[in-house]
């Protein structure tokens, strides 16, 4: 940490801290124990989580940089701290769903655990008070939330990009990718990045042999072991980076 010294806090949310650096341009992530679901409402906290969350991110934002995926990801400072970029972030929380669950089984009575014919990019508005409305093309443009169309096809074509290199990356951990969701901002020459966190609190992970569900349903539904689930997900990322070397 001496080499990065926080210097001032620029923002608590409710998953992270988010500190500033000596260097306008770098920020540092500290990922809290907190657990929250239903747009704050369900509160808990469990030790160790948010070191999982910090471990398994930096492992998925160092595989997709080196695939090509530009992310604000610099590198992991320690357990619990990220180093990353600064950036503007777009305020559009970009949903990618492969297999119907949640919500969009509830609202378009989409069978539970329905594989999709093909990947469904949705667009929903960041804004706590607003409780999180979807969004379409027209309401974003609309919004001033992208700069033109231009910006918003190329954020849904890099969701896909990144749906397909993650769905191969945890088949081979025996983990479905039912789900997850990205956020995007733009870096300090307007290049838009991946950038915010890429853990079991944004991804539904069920076991690929018992639909086990290894993700923060563990929490909203209240079936308990949650940081055991997360860390299952992280040795299980280990035990691929070994076979890898
Ligand atoms: N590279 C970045 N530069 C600037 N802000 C970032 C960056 N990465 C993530 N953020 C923002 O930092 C905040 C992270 O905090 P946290 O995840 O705890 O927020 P949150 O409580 O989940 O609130 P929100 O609903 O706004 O995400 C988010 O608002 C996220 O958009
Ligand atoms: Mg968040």
């Amino acid at each position: 940490m001496k080499e990065f010294p926080k210097t001032r806090l620029l923002y608590e949310g409710k998953a992270k801290k988010i500190w500033e650096t000596d260097k306008p341009e770098l920020l540092i992530s500290e990922f809290k124990d907190s657990l929250t679901a239903f747009n704050g409402e369900k509160r808990s906290s469990e030790e160790g989580k948010g070191a999982l969350n910090n471990m398994i991110s930096s492992a998925l934002f160092e595989y997709l940089q080196k695939r090509g995926v530009p992310t604000h990801f610099v590198k992991m400072i320690d357990e619990k701290h990220m180093l990353h970029k600064r950036a503007e972030v777009i305020p559009i929380e970009v949903i990618v769903r492969n297999i119907a669950t949640g919500s969009l089984s509830r609202n378009l009575g989409i069978e539970n655990g329905k594989v999709l014919p093909f990947a469904l990019v949705e667009f929903d508005y960041k804004n706590d008070e607003l409780g999180d409305p979807k969004l379409n093309d027209q309401h974003c443009l609309i919004l001033g939330l992208v700069k033109g169309r231009d910006e918003l096809e190329y954020i849904r074509y890099m969701a896909r990009r990144i749906n397909t290199l993650l769905q191969r990356f945890y088949s081979e951990l025996a983990l479905k990718l039912v789900d997850f969701k990205l956020e995007f901002g733009r870096d300090e020459y307007d290049n838009i990045i991946l950038i915010d966190e890429l853990s079991p609190d944004n991804f539904r992970l069920w076991d690929a042999k018992t639909n086990e569900k290894m993700d923060k349903d563990r929490f909203r539904e209240g079936i308990g072991g949650v940081t055991e689930a997360y860390r299952e997900v992280l040795d299980r990322i280990k035990n691929r980076e070994g076979e890898e070397r």
